[in-house]
């Protein structure tokens, strides 16, 4: 039986929770350790260790397949050190190159577009949209140089639910396999046939970790979104799962038909096919390390938030609709009407979010800063923090890693 400490709302029995509303051993050693020391948030011997451990060797998602719909459409996305081309090639399949010629490793375009080839803009080398290389001027007399050896190289590829996850290992395990039990959660929200209306860029001064932190914790709510989120969507509606297997996790808002218009009323055509679990509350989910999205009842946000340096973040945050919304959008104004209340809300509750992520971070930078507590509100945030540590930190050298390793027990 649930206690009432098991979740860290106030409604822990709800049986549509069923095991995840059990008490379990995550809270309780949440509400005895500390959270993550300071430096975790700017030493670069971390931050390396993040992007090898993470960002190099988990499933990543980049955007969605809406972003590439045609033969030859691209776009590009970095990745800590890395630069991924992204690109229907021309069969059609969703494909992502490293942003590395094969010469002497110029990158090869910026941005995103439609193209038939990729030339490197350096010596002049052409490749294919499948990566193959085509042409390379003035190469006929070096020794054994045969085109078919210098292909771009390549990054695994998935798509899930109209999302592309890509991969820099060699034989990653399938990211249906990284995510169990989340499938259940989402699958009344159609996201596979939602197409991208709005996107966001911001590039912010704080830890990439920072940023997700504040997504993966309810208990700023009352606080950093006291007259937006607060009013429509209180503190007490809010619960967290924390015996959910890894590496993902939720936050799950129990308000019925939640969505991002000024009273939390859908404004846009419900998504067809709803379940009764999807129409019963918002689901704002994570995939570890940094995919964080809240499918709601007539549309989808989601965030990515990618590392640019110890200190600094890109952070993209995309709107989606299903298609048929999408198409009524052109010509509707009253919908229209409605998407600008969304844009207008997300904005504004981003920016709050946004202004308190870069003011942690001046904090974490104080040298008399030191590792604080969890309350009931950030089981989540314990269970991310704990997933860190044993996945990144505990191979980190020993100097680096004497206080960040082990969720020290108080
Ligand atoms: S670096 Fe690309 S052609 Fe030389
Ligand atoms: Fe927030």
């Amino acid at each position: 039986m649930a206690t009432k400490e098991g979740t860290s709302g106030e409604n822990p029995h709800d049986p549509r929770f069923g095991q995840f509303g059990q008490l379990g051993a995550n809270a309780r050693r949440a509400l005895e350790s500390e959270t993550l020391p300071p430096h975790a948030y700017w030493s670069t011997a971390i931050y390396q260790s993040e992007l090898e451990r993470l960002f190099f060797n988990q499933w990543i998602c980049v955007g969605r397949v809406d972003e590439v719909p045609s033969v030859g459409d691209f776009f590009t996305r970095a990745i800590g050190t890395e630069s991924v081309i992204v690109v229907r090639d021309s069969a059609s399949s969703v494909r992502a190159h490293l942003n590395v010629c094969r010469h002497r490793a110029c990158p090869l375009v910026e941005g995103r577009g439609t193209a038939t080839a990729f030339k490197c803009p350096y010596h002049g080398w052409l490749y294919t949209l499948s990566g193959e290389l085509r042409g390379a001027a003035e190469m006929q007399r070096t020794v054994g140089f045969d085109k078919k050896d210098y292909s771009l190289l390549q990054a695994q590829v998935e798509l899930w639910h109209g999302f592309i996850f890509i991969h820099f290992g060699k034989a990653p395990p399938p990211l249906a396999a990284c995510v169990p039990g989340l499938q259940e959660w989402i699958s009344g929200f159609d996201l596979e046939n939602q197409v991208t209306i709005r996107e966001w860029e911001y590039r912010l001064d704080c830890n990439w970790k920072v940023y997700v932190e504040n997504y993966v914790e309810e208990y700023h709510v009352p606080f950093v979104h006291r007259e937006t989120l607060e009013p429509i969507m209180p503190l007490p509606g809010w619960h967290t799962y924390p015996e959910i297997a890894e590496p993902w996790g939720m936050i799950w808002g129990d308000y019925p038909k939640l969505s991002w218009s000024s009273t939390g009323k859908p404004l846009l055509p419900l998504i067809k096919g709803l379940t009764e679990r999807s129409q019963s509350g918002m689901p704002l989910f994570i995939v570890y390390p940094m995919f964080l999205c809240m499918p709601a009842v007539d549309c989808t946000a989601y965030y990515l938030v990618f590392p640019t340096g110890p200190e600094t973040s890109q952070v993209l945050l995309r709107l989606c609709v299903p298609q048929d919304t999408a198409a009524a959008l052109k010509s509707d104004a009253e919908l229209q009407a409605g998407a600008a209340e969304y844009y207008r809300n997300i904005e504004t509750f981003v920016a709050e979010d946004n202004e308190i992520a870069k003011k942690q971070q001046r904090g974490l930078r104080s040298r008399r800063a030191v590792p604080g507590r969890y309350s009931k509100r950030e089981f989540l945030l314990f269970k991310y923090h704990d997933w860190l540590r044993q996945h990144v930190y505990s191979h980190l050298g020993s100097a680096e890693r004497s206080d960040v390793i082990g969720a020290k027990e108080v």
